[in-house]
C-alpha cells in the first residue's frame, strides 16, 4: 500500500477477497495509523489499552461503543461499530480481532483506524465523534464486469440512493436493499454510517462517496467503497453474515 498520505483520491484495495471469499470474512480489509507514535507504556498506552477493552465488551450488546478516558494530553477517544446486520456473536468475534490487530498494524501510533468486512475500530488522540472524515476513502471491485455497464450504473446508484434514504433514518444508521435488474439479475446494496453522525452528516457522507460510483466502480459487478466513518457495498448476490 502507498505511504504517502492522500486527501482526495482513492485508494484501490490490493486484497479484492473480500466480496468473493467469506473465508477471509474476519481478516482486516484494510487500516489506517498516524505516523505519530506514542510512548511504549505511557499513561496514553494505559488508557487506550483500557478503552480497547471496554469497547470490546461493550460493542457487542448494540453493535456499537464508544468511549474516552483520561485527561489532555493523554486523551485516548474510541469508537467501535458492527455492521448492522450481524448478531452479536459475529460481532463480537470481529471487535476481539480488532482489539487485537489494530495495536499490532499499528503499534504505539497516536490514531489509527481498522476495517473489517463485519466491524470497524478507530481511536485518537483527537475528539473525532460526529465529524466526517474526508481525509481518505477505500474502493475495492469485484474482478467480473457487466454487459451492460451504462444501465448498470444507474440501477447500482438508484438503488444506494434508496438504501441511503432508509439508513439515514434508522437508529443504526444502516440499511440494506435490492432492485431487479433486466430478467434475472438482483442487485443488492447495503450502506452503513458510524453512529456518532448526525443524519445530516451521514447523508452528507454517503452522498459524497455514491458519488464515485461512475469513476471507479463503472462496469463492475460488485464494488465497496468505505470511509471512516461511511461505506457501502453492492453485488448482484445477497448479504450473508457468517
Ligand atoms: C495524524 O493526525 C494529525 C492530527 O489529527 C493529522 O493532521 C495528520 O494528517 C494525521 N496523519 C496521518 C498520517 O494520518
Ligand atoms: C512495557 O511494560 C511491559 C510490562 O510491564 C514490559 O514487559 C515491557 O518491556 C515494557 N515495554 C517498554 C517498551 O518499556
Ligand atoms: C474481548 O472479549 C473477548 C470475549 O469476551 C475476550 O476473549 C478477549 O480477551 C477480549 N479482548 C480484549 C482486548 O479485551
Ligand atoms: C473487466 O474489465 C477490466 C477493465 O476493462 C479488465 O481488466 C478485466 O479483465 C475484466 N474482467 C473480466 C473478468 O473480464
Ligand atoms: C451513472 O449514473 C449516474 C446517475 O444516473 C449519472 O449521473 C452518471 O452520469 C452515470 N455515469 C456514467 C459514466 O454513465
Ligand atoms: C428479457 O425477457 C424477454 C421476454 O422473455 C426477452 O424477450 C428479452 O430478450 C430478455 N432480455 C434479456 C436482456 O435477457
Ligand atoms: C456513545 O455511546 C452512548 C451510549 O450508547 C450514546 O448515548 C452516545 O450518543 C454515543 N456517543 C457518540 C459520540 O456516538
Ligand atoms: C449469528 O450469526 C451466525 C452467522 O449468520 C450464525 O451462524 C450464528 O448461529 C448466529 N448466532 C446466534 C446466537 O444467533
Amino acid at each position: 500500500m502507498s505511504s504517502s498520505r492522500v486527501f482526495s483520491p482513492l485508494y484501490l484495495l490490493l486484497s479484492i477477497s473480500l466480496l468473493l471469499q467469506l473465508a477471509v470474512a474476519l481478516d482486516p480489509i484494510f487500516h489506517e495509523c498516524n505516523t505519530t507514535s506514542f510512548t511504549p507504556n505511557s499513561t496514553y498506552n494505559e488508557n487506550l489499552n483500557t478503552l480497547l477493552s471496554q469497547l470490546n465488551s461493550t460493542t457487542p450488546l448494540t453493535g456499537s461503543g464508544n468511549g474516552s478516558l483520561g485527561q489532555s494530553p493523554d486523551q485516548v477517544y474510541g469508537l467501535a461499530s458492527c455492521r448492522g446486520d450481524i448478531n452479536s456473536t459475529v460481532c463480537q468475534a470481529c471487535i476481539t480481532s480488532a482489539a487485537i490487530e489494530i495495536q499490532q498494524y499499528c503499534q504505539y501510533k497516536e490514531e489509527a483506524i481498522i476495517w473489517y468486512e463485519y466491524c470497524q475500530l478507530k481511536y485518537s488522540n483527537l475528539d473525532f465523534f460526529g465529524q466526517i472524515d474526508y481525509r481518505e476513502a477505500f474502493y475495492d471491485a469485484l474482478f467480473s464486469n457487466v454487459s451492460d455497464p451504462a444501465s448498470f450504473n444507474t440501477s447500482v446508484i438508484n438503488l444506494l440512493k434508496v438504501v441511503e434514504g432508509q439508513a439515514i433514518v434508522s437508529p443504526k444508521l444502516f440499511a440494506m436493499g435490492s432492485l431487479g435488474v433486466g430478467n434475472s439479475t438482483t442487485l443488492y446494496g447495503l450502506v452503513q454510517c458510524t453512529p456518532d453522525l448526525s443524519s445530516a452528516n451521514c447523508e452528507t457522507c454517503l452522498d459524497w462517496i455514491i458519488g464515485f460510483v461512475p469513476r471507479y466502480l463503472y462496469g463492475k459487478s460488485g464494488g465497496i467503497i468505505m470511509t471512516g466513518t461511511c461505506e457501502f457495498q453492492y453485488h448482484t448476490y445477497p448479504f450473508e453474515a457468517t
